[in-house]
């Protein structure tokens, strides 16, 4: 966004003292008590904001829980086997995020201190702008402006800000000067805190609370009576796929796709296999049995999978170097993708009550 002079995020800005005092007074009594704001510390605000990358606090607490119980530290976190780090993660989604913590913390232990800006943080895994901001302002005090989905969205509000960005990513860059410009020297890890709180409590995408925002006096939106019209985003446009899974079974075992320790995404992640990585075209597989079919969003795709009883692959023909036959007993020890162990779950118990 541009700023030219009596605009109104030149006026919010001349008002900052006023904006920073409202949001930091509503924050001390409306924050929600969080386990990683309880005696803080470095690791626990790095866990929490790995897990907070798109993903929702209600859905990251019994995973930031068992995680501080069973890897309560960077060394503790350094030590442990790939496996059991994705076992603990199964089911956020994203397992790259899993990953690149696991490595982030045996580069941190590695390190005889930790780092402490911005800047150093960016060289670690998985950490992006974002992320860096928030664990140096919240762990360290360093004034760094966090800007996501929610922070544009407050601030463009703030401003009734009519320009429509391409995405999300560009709006969070051409908001980032006035984030800045807003936060304030002292602890501005609470500020940065008490936007996102703001952003998930009282800011919604739909139906805001604006009547209960500490900040309303200087939203520009709110007077105009259309918060909902900001942000201006451009429409995402969605692109269909479609992918054939089967389902294949042989002596109590069920033929899985285990992703390569390689692999970008999914490293070590069991998945069904699809038509093609089980040797079958996706028509020869569309022949078996369908079980399930689902749906799902992710990034700019909207994908249909069906799953199909398809029968064993000849012992000699191996037709996929990373399938595995794993016995229907062991499915709870492995890391299975989130939908996909939904999936799995599913058949399993339809079949069951059969
Ligand atoms: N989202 C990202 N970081 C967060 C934090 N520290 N508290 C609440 N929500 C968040």
């Amino acid at each position: 966004m541009r700023m030219p002079k009596a605009s109104p995020a030149s006026g919010l800005i001349a008002a900052r003292a006023a904006f920073q005092t409202a949001l930091r007074a509503w924050y001390r009594r409306h924050a929600r008590a969080l386990p990683w704001r309880e005696s803080p510390s470095v690791y626990k605000t790095v866990v929490s904001e790995f897990m907070l990358q798109q993903t929702q606090v209600k859905t990251v607490l019994p995973y930031f829980a068992r995680w501080l119980a069973a890897l309560p530290d960077f060394a503790a976190l350094a030590a442990a086997d790939e496996s059991r780090v994705l076992k603990l993660w199964e089911g956020l989604g994203y397992y790259s995020r899993a990953r690149n913590l696991h490595r982030l913390a045996r580069a941190v232990a590695a390190q005889p201190t930790l780092p402490r800006t911005p800047d150093a943080w960016r060289e670690l895994p998985g950490v992006g702008p974002y992320t860096a901001a928030a664990i140096t302002s919240i762990a360290f005090g360093a004034p760094a402006a966090c800007v996501d989905g929610n922070v544009v969205r407050i601030l463009a509000r703030l401003t009734a800000d009519g320009t429509t960005y391409r995405d999300s990513a560009t709006a969070s860059k051409a908001f980032a000067p006035l984030a800045g410009a807003l936060l304030p020297t002292d602890h501005p890890g609470d500020h940065n805190q008490a936007m996102m709180e703001l952003g998930a409590t009282v800011c919604f995408r739909q139906k805001p609370l604006c009547l209960t925002c500490p900040v309303r006096a200087h939203c520009a939106a709110a007077q105009r009576g259309d918060p909902e019209a900001y942000p201006r985003l451009a429409p995402k446009v969605m692109e269909q796929r479609s992918v054939v899974r089967v389902w294949c079974e042989r002596d109590g075992r069920l033929l899985l796709h285990r992703a390569p320790p390689g692999a970008r995404r999914f490293a070590n992640v069991h998945e069904l296999p699809t038509a093609e990585q089980a040797g079958l075209t996706d028509a020869a597989a569309t022949r078996g049995e369908r079980l399930a079919t689902r749906r799902r969003g992710i990034t700019r795709f909207q994908i249909t999978e069906s799953i199909h009883v398809a029968p064993a692959p000849a012992e000699k023909a191996k037709p996929h170097a990373d399938l595995v036959w794993v016995p229907l007993a062991d499915l709870e020890a492995i890391t299975l993708s989130g939908p996909h162990r939904r999936w799995v779950n599913e058949i399993l118990a339809a079949r069951t009550s059969a």
